[in-house]
């Protein structure tokens, strides 16, 4: 079957969603500290570094976590019988592939659904999934999972069945302690008793080992960081000076994550056209671009249990090395 753009027929830039995400851009760029959502980050050229930064050498996630599809994955399709696989925020890792390869020959599944903001990189991806497997509907959605989980249910008939929906990569690290209760309970809404949710994260583990993974030698991470800079330029007319700002990763070790900021290397002023903002930095002052959360699993386990889910169905699977986790629950 063919692939479809946004099946509920809404686009990325409608003008609900644009503005929303603008007020909410303007607001973060603000307060103080000032930061920026992550979702900024992943324009098509950020999409492409990402992809960049899974295969240099420091950045040991991605390889960790497709260890544990390849040895996991069909038993994720037993165990799940799931008929409808959902990837949030799945960009055009491989990862994906190895998932589907599993459900597929497992025989259950029927559609795989896709979404994420960047819709260059989604349509591709899909166009390159539903050649591989001609046997599924791959019915792609635009979206931000922060915003527009309601876009899988508006999307289409449902399929009667369980639905999986996968949340890889280790993205939950980005958020905040309450946005993180927030969206998990927004994937409680969405999904019905009988579902399940996978979700991937990035274990606590030797601090030099996480530093390394967001500093890499060749700089393509704070690429990545900066680019968060270019595409609000680009989006809203902006001129924040890329250049001005310097790149500071560093463990917090209090909240347990990777905190990823940009440093005004002198005093500057950045006027946004769009969103009719002026902003003036002191020497010094920091915007926070990105946080990486580490876990333990069981502590994220309280946590998706506090939200609906059930803790006797739990699964955790890891790697040999024990540095990354995918947790499968059943929504009760
Ligand atoms: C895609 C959110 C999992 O936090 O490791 C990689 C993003 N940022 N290097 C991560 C990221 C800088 C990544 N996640």
């Amino acid at each position: 079957m063919s692939t479809q753009t946004t099946p509920d027929g809404t686009r990325p830039g409608g003008s609900a969603g644009l503005d929303l995400a603008a007020a909410e851009l303007s607001d973060a760029l603000t307060r103080r500290p000032r930061t920026i959502p992550p979702r900024w980050l992943y324009d098509d050229r950020g999409s492409e570094l990402f992809s960049r930064i899974t295969r240099v050498p420091e950045y040991y996630q991605t390889e960790a976590e497709r260890s544990i599809l390849a040895a996991h994955a069909s038993s994720i399709a037993e165990i799940t019988e799931a008929v409808t696989v959902v990837e949030l925020g799945s960009g055009t890792s491989d990862k994906t592939r190895t998932l589907l390869d599993a459900f597929v020959a497992h025989g259950l599944i029927r559609r795989f659904v896709p979404l994420d903001v960047s819709e260059q990189t989604l349509l591709e991806a899909a166009d390159m999934l539903a050649e591989r497997h001609p046997e599924i509907e791959v019915a792609p959605v635009v979206g931000d999972f922060t915003r527009h989980l309601g876009r899988l249910n508006a999307a289409g008939d449902r399929i009667a069945g369980p639905r999986l929906i996968a949340f890889l990569g280790g993205t939950i690290g980005n958020f905040y302690v309450e946005e993180r209760r927030a969206f998990l309970g927004a994937l409680a809404d969405v999904l019905s008793p009988g579902d399940w949710m996978l979700i991937g994260m990035d274990q606590v583990k030797d601090i030099g080992r996480l530093i390394d993974a967001y500093d890499d030698s060749q700089g393509i991470t704070e690429a990545f960081i900066r680019n968060a800079l270019v595409n609000i330029n680009a989006t809203y007319g902006g001129d924040l000076d890329v250049g001005g700002f310097g790149y500071v990763p560093f463990w917090d070790g209090r909240q347990e994550r990777v905190d990823m900021r940009l440093r005004a290397e002198e005093p500057m002023t950045a006027r946004i056209d769009d969103l009719d903002l002026d902003l003036e930095f002191f020497e010094g002052e920091e915007i926070r671009v990105e946080i990486s959360s580490k876990f333990r699993p069981h502590e994220l386990l309280d946590e998706l249990v506090d939200s609906g889910f059930d803790r006797v169905d739990a699964h955790v699977f890891t790697d040999d090395a024990d540095d990354f986790a995918l947790v499968l629950v059943r929504r009760s």
